[in-house]
């Protein structure tokens, strides 16, 4: 079984650290698409438009499903690759929301969803959130940790001071939804705004969304990985070394 995995940059790596945890696949194919990150600051045409183009490069691989690991893309054009692939997509929206609902049973909980501006803008955590039953939900667009993550600066004074701009004066929520794939890799510096916070991501319950909605059940007893970047893919290998 092999999983063709996207996202703009390094951040689709926390989704596919949890694919490998969870030895679904024997083989991921990785595209970030680094030369173009961030998607998240850019309109809905150009990410569907992007998204388009990263499909074209996993149909050179005989992959059986293609998870867009990039929230910007699952909020914009999960529509438009299913529409045009040869094979089984997914995106990683729902799975956050599943993975809230495992742990968040309580419905008037304090929410707060973080993402780029362009998975704000669409609205669909939100709307999936109150499809569920959610009240109490907020939305931020942090937008600038992006690049911040994608400059390898996990901690220190740059995200720090990011950090500070953003979420300073903000009231600490219940759970926060870090609907960016980028947003994981920062998540020690996120707590120390909001500490009694719970922080959900998407790569939490992946495994369990793709056996759910596409009956993937066969273990493998280790998975491959390819890495593949638009521009410089010594830099996504290096981080992924570290991350994975
Ligand atoms: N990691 C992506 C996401 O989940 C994209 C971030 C970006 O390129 O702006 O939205």
């Amino acid at each position: 079984m092999r999983a063709g995995v996207y996202d703009s940059g390094i951040g689709g790596l926390t989704v596919v650290k949890s694919l490998i945890e969870q030895k679904l696949f024997d083989e991921i194919i990785y595209f970030g698409d680094t030369a173009r990150v961030p998607y998240g600051v850019k309109d809905k045409n150009t990410i569907i438009r992007y998204s388009l183009e990263a499909l074209e490069f996993f149909k050179n691989f005989d992959i059986d499903i293609m998870i867009a690991a990039c929230n910007s893309v699952s909020a914009y054009a999960i529509d438009e690759l299913k529409a045009n692939a040869p094979f089984k997509v997914s995106g990683v929206i729902e799975p956050g929301v599943m993975a809230l609902k495992n742990k968040i049973p309580n419905l008037d909980a304090n929410i707060l969803v973080l993402g780029t501006t362009a998975t704000i803008r669409s609205g669909k955590y939100e709307r999936l959130l109150k499809q569920n039953g959610y009240k109490n939900i907020n939305s931020l667009s942090p937008s600038l940790f992006v690049p911040v993550v994608e400059e390898g600066l996990f901690e220190g004074v740059v995200l720090e001071t990011v950090a500070r701009h953003y979420f300073e004066g903000i009231d600490e929520p219940d759970v926060i939804i870090l609907g960016c794939t980028h947003f994981p890799l920062i998540k020690d510096e996120i707590s120390k705004f909001f500490p009694s916070s719970l922080l959900i991501h998407s790569g939490e319950a992946v495994v369990e969304f793709l056996q759910k909605e596409f009956l993937l059940n066969q273990t493998f007893k280790q998975t491959s990985l390819k890495l593949f970047a638009s521009e410089n893919p010594d830099k996504l290998k290096k981080i992924a070394s570290v991350w994975l």
